[in-house]
């Protein structure tokens, strides 16, 4: 069985109809990428998965339990938690205080609780150093990893992430998607968000291209690297 799987998803905003009919699977242990251009839908999949929107039509499951009925803050306490597009953190409050608010679901004064930050700050030794620093001061870089390390307080057993890549310097973003091989190589199974198609199989087991709302290829990541189709509307190569 699947770790997470959505069937046939039909997700609407208003008369808009977003999702035409996903259907993914995410097994346990897999960083699986979703890559598509502007507008394809691929903030809209990972919102119906963590409840902010909910289907019209079609179901998601978590360990084979239905998820797409249920409340946002019971999905994270499920085990599914997301870092969203464009990073918000909460730029008023510090690193640690952003990392407590990921943590909500146990308390702050736990050994979990500790265990996790520590966790989080020996990913990130850029955090640790920066623990007491407003984030709304950390550089962009800064708070991408602020934004996953609040995202695997909540322990999750699935991440999703929505573009780790935008608007950073690709130096940058190595770093980062080293990282995210790593907290996969922990454990914890990632869905990954990317316009950046060649980042993301570089480091994905398989992946799915998303045209519309609709899912219209779905490979290996060694095969969609090689993919005609693939390389020339996503990779940039004729
Ligand atoms: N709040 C909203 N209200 C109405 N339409 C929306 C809303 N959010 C997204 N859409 C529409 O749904 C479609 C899918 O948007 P979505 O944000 O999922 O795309 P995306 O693949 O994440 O794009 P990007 O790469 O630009 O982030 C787009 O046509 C978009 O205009
Ligand atoms: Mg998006």
């Amino acid at each position: 069985m699947a770790l997470l799987e959505l069937t046939n998803v039909h997700t609407y905003y208003g008369q808009i109809h977003a999702l035409k009919g996903i259907s993914l699977t995410v097994d346990q242990g897999e960083i699986v990428t979703l890559i598509g251009s502007n507008g394809a839908g691929k903030s809209t999949t990972l919102r119906t998965i963590s409840g902010l929107l909910t289907p019209r039509q079609g179901q998601v499951t978590l360990a084979g339990r239905r998820i797409d009925r249920v409340p946002p803050h019971t999905i994270v306490n499920l085990g599914i938690s997301q870092s969203p597009e464009g990073r918000r953190i909460f730029p008023r409050l510090t690193v640690l205080e952003n990392l407590e608010m990921g943590a909500y679901i146990h308390s702050t004064h736990s050994p979990e609780f500790r265990a996790d930050l520590d966790r989080v700050m020996t990913l990130f030794p850029r955090l640790r150093e920066r623990v007491k620093q407003k984030g709304g001061t950390l550089s962009g870089g800064e708070q991408q990893m602020l934004a996953i390390g609040r995202a695997l307080m909540a322990r999750p057993k699935v991440l999703l992430l929505d573009e780790p890549s935008m608007g950073l310097a690709p130096v940058i973003v190595e770093q980062i998607f080293d990282i995210i091989k790593d907290i996969n190589q922990q454990g914890t199974t990632i869905l990954l968000v990317e316009q950046n198609a060649l980042m993301a199989l570089a480091i994905a087991h398989r992946g799915y291209v998303l045209q519309s709302g609709k899912i219209v290829l779905e490979d290996t990541a060694a095969s969609l690297q090689s993919n005609e189709m693939v390389q020339k509307a996503y990779l940039g190569l004729d």
